[in-house]
């Protein structure tokens, strides 16, 4: 369409300076409606919402569109127009002496007729040409109009509803001015909207021209700049055939989306709302923008339904005293005055006017209505009928009048527009040129007859406001309630009552609209391929990991000394692990170990009880006495293994240990020793006598502890066993235990003790047999092979337990092997000491020996 005007200028240009064919361009009749003055507006207004496009066949001219459906809610726009020119003609400070007047022209939402008729506005004959002023007395000296930016692109001059942001641009809308707010500021309405109410995957609906296109990705980019997701951008329009309305309504009705921004004229939508009720998609809320005025007269009654719950947004506007008044005093005598006068009548009253042509073609149902009379009062019908509730674009284009009539004033009045400026050149009422008034225009501030100086700023835009509103169709009347305000000027932020919002009959609450429902601490929001970034999938964090906010992109880990909780949604200390005297194991382990003590204290003491008796004596007492002595020591070794390590019990833990239990095998190795030396020193009388004393038994012990004590000393001075909290062994645990230090020497000593073990098993086992002695080598042999099978099952249970466990097992092998060495070789003389005193006497023991 652009391309269109572009043309049409070029071939004037072209013909400049020969008015006469070159500018005749076509004779379109277009509906003008004037009245005269000494100066001019002119004016491009939305009446009728549609046209009827007759197919152009090429063979003769192409006839402009023909208008069709009578919007009274448009319709008040001119009277707005006309109202103020009424009120600055009667106003003796604006323009004294001159009237105003104007000439209108319907543009039934059609972009050619817009241009028409501001060419033949300007212009003043039926045959539009740019460039020439023809009107033979007095000068339009600028249009106000049009309603939808569409229908601005092509015309710019002030507008009274064109938002489009792109006509800001003075350098293509060189003398583009409006008086509603510029769409820049409600594309920001419009996002923080969708931010508010936590709508992060919405729909949008844009009308299919320039405006929509550009307006649709504004707010596509705001939606997305905040994070959340356009599902779709659909485009609608007017002339969208029913299969492409169709296309649109599926889309909406498949679609998850609850919420949808709507970016359009109201009049390219009433199919589509039609079509969402028939469909009953009708639980949608949308979301408006200022180009869709929510005007109940356009819409039908099935529209309202899809309506019901609509945010949206209006051009805050001012007051218009008597304004309605002035409505309800319209008559149809006064058509002359009042352009569509007598349609609005017909719309008002279902009327139709004797001998007046009617709309449509004869089989129309028009025909059959009653005959208007004029006796008709509106007075009653004013509120309703112009849906007096919201005043926008009415309001605007009233401020538009005011424009113009301060601009002419100072104009005339060789007034300089502000003190900075010059003065211009001044004008003659009979002679005003459009250019001198658009200099006037852009520096006056004007003044409504109430209120603030308005000033049009750098961008040919003015201050101002959106009110916020909610559709509410209660007991069937369209209600709009104000919710709120954003107004740019007073800190960019929105006022906003959620309390007063009607939602629809689903949602009682804010609708939610998203993709997929918030991921909670403990998981995170995986994207799903090939959809929008709204779009994901909630994974619970892997073991150890935690999110401890909704939506969280990834999963930290834990720090070394922390665990997740059981919701992963928090960091907690780890449990402290290690085998203590509180727990059940350590309790028991503790009173076992306390229990052989127990024991054997009493061994000891019936040995010493009885040391005179023959089997005591038999027994190598002094032998016995070390091994009892080291096996209670043995015993209570056990308790520093329980409880919490330290740098005092560890070194000790397994040091202590290793040279008590070793002179303990050395004392049964000496033993052993003693029973072989024994039996040859009786058997054969051979030297080996003087070896009976008891200086074997002592070297053998004292050389093994000693070699022990040696091994652990080095142990303790070049790598001493060390507490140390381990964080590894278990994930959820930490484990606090004795570090070995060099594990070697653990085993070196462990080694050294199955040595002497082994050999005592063997010189044991070699004297198994021997007669001559009170014969212990059995005894020895089983509880040697006792000793070595615990302690060869102890290694691999120490290595592969862990924490306390690994501490319980060493425990239990020191338990198992002590109370072996025990049993075995102590309580088969106990039993005989106190049970069988009979067997207990030299002759016995001498016999049982030999
Ligand atoms: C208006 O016209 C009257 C009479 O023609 C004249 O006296 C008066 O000065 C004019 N006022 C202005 C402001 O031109
Ligand atoms: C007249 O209008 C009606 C609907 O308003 C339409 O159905 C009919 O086809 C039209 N007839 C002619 C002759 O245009
Ligand atoms: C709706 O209308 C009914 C009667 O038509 C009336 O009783 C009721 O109070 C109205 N409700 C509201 C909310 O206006
Ligand atoms: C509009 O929504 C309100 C709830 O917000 C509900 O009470 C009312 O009935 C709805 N109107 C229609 C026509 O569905
Ligand atoms: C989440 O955890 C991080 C790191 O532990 C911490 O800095 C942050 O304050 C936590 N946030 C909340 C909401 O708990």
């Amino acid at each position: 369409m652009r391309r269109f005007l572009q043309a049409l200028l070029l071939l004037c240009s072209l013909g400049e300076g020969h008015p006469g064919p070159a500018c005749s361009l076509q004779s379109w009749d277009m509906d003008s409606f004037s009245q005269p003055g000494d100066v001019l507006i002119g004016g491009v207004f939305v009446i009728h919402s549609g046209f009827v496009f007759p197919r152009p066949t090429f063979q003769e001219m192409p006839q402009p569109a023909s208008c069709k459906d009578f919007q009274t809610r448009y319709y008040r726009d001119v009277l707005g127009l006309i109202f103020a020119i009424d009120e600055v003609n009667r106003s003796p400070d604006l323009l004294p002496n001159i009237t105003l007047g104007f000439r209108l022209f319907d543009s039934c939402m059609s972009e050619l007729r817009a241009i028409g008729g501001a060419l033949t506005a300007m212009s003043g004959k039926r045959n539009p040409a740019p460039g020439y002023d023809c009107h033979e007395h007095s000068h339009v000296v600028g249009i106000v109009g049009d309603l939808v930016s569409a229908l601005s692109l092509p015309i710019a001059r002030i507008s009274h509803g064109s938002t489009l942001s792109a006509l800001s641009n003075k350098i293509n809308f060189p003398s583009f001015l409006r008086t509603v707010p510029s769409n820049m500021f409600q594309n920001t309405a419009l996002t923080r909207l969708v931010g508010l109410f936590g709508w992060t995957y919405v729909g949008m609906l844009v009308v299919d021209n320039d405006a929509g296109e550009q307006g649709g990705q504004v707010i596509q980019a705001g939606i997305e700049k905040a994070g959340s997701c356009v599902a779709f951008l659909e485009k609608i329009h007017l002339s969208y055939s029913m299969a492409q309305i169709q296309r649109v309504v599926d889309i909406i009705r498949k679609s998850s989306v609850n919420v949808i921004v709507l970016h359009s004229p109201e009049v390219h939508v009433k199919v589509l709302l039609d079509s969402l009720y028939d469909e009953e998609v009708t639980h949608k809320v949308f979301i408006s923008s200022a180009s869709f005025g929510l005007t109940p007269g356009v819409f039908s009654r099935k529209s309202w339904k899809v309506l019901n719950g609509t945010i949206g947004l209006i051009p805050s506007t001012g007051a218009m005293p008597g304004f309605e008044e002035f409505l309800g005093s319209l008559h149809p005598s006064r058509y002359n005055k009042y352009p569509l006068i007598r349609a609005l009548w017909e719309k008002a009253f279902s009327c139709r006017w004797p001998g007046g042509e009617i709309q449509g073609n004869k089989t129309d149902p028009a025909v059959f209505l009653p005959l208007c009379t004029g006796e008709e009062d509106l007075g009653g019908l004013v509120p309703s009928l112009f849906e007096m509730k919201d005043l926008s674009y009415t309001y605007h284009a009233y401020l538009a009048v005011f424009a113009y009539a301060q601009a002419l004033h100072s104009l005339l009045l060789c007034q300089a527009p502000t003190e900075k400026s010059h003065y211009g050149t001044c004008g003659d009422a009979r002679d005003t040129q459009p250019w001198q008034v658009l200099n006037y225009v852009k520096r006056t501030p004007f003044r409504p007859n109430t209120g603030e100086p308005i000033a049009f700023n750098a961008d040919g835009d003015i201050p101002a406001a959106y009110e916020i509103v909610n559709v509410q169709i209660l007991n069937g009347s369209f209600n709009l309630v104000k919710v709120g305000r954003f107004d740019p000027e007073a800190g960019d932020s929105i006022l906003l009552d959620i309390s007063s919002i009607r939602w629809n009959e689903r949602f009682s609450q804010v609708p939610p609209s998203m993709c997929s429902t918030n991921c909670r601490p403990g998981s995170w929001k995986a994207p799903r391929r090939g959809q929008p970034i709204c779009c994901y999938d909630c994974i619970p964090c892997p073991l150890g990991d935690i999110t401890n906010t909704t939506d969280a992109a990834e999963c930290f880990t834990c720090p070394r000394d922390e665990w997740p909780n059981e919701e992963q949604n928090m960091c907690v200390p780890k449990v402290i692990e290690f085998l203590s005297y509180q727990e059940p194991l350590g309790i028991f382990l503790a009173i076992t170990v306390i229990i052989f003590f127990l024991i054997t204290l009493a061994i000891l003491f019936i040995f010493m009880k009885y040391r005179g008796t023959p089997i005591i004596r038999a027994t190598n007492r002094e032998l016995s006495f070390i091994l009892l002595v080291s096996l209670t020591l043995c015993f209570l070794c056990c308790l520093i293994f329980i409880g919490s390590p330290s740098p005092m019990t560890c070194p000790l833990r397994q040091t202590l240990f290793m040279v008590v239990f070793s002179i303990s095998i050395s004392s049964v190795l000496a033993k052993t020793i003693m029973v072989i030396v024994a039996f040859k020193a009786t058997k054969m009388h051979s030297p080996l006598r003087k070896w009976l004393g008891p200086k074997i038994p002592r070297t053998v012990v004292a050389l093994c502890t000693t070699a022990q004590v040696g091994i652990c000393g080095a142990w303790l001075l070049l790598s001493p066993p060390f507490p140390q909290v381990n964080a590894e062994i278990e994930k959820h645990k930490l484990i606090r235990e004795c570090h070995e230090g060099q594990s070697l020497f653990f085993y070196v000593t462990l080694g050294f003790m199955g040595f002497l073990a082994m050999v005592s098993f063997f010189a044991a086992f070699l004297a198994r047999n021997l007669p001559g002695s009170y014969n212990e080598a059995k005894l020895i042999t089983f509880s040697m092979l006792v000793f070595c099978s615990v302690w060869v099952s102890f290694i691999p249970a120490h290595l592969s337990t862990k924490g306390k466990y690994t501490v319980s097992v060493q425990i239990f092998a020191i338990l198992a092997s002590s109370a072996g060495l025990l049993a075995c070789i102590f309580l088969p003389k106990c039993y005989i000491v106190l049970l069988r005193p009979d067997r207990n006497s030299r002759g016995r023991i001498t016999k049982l020996v030999t």
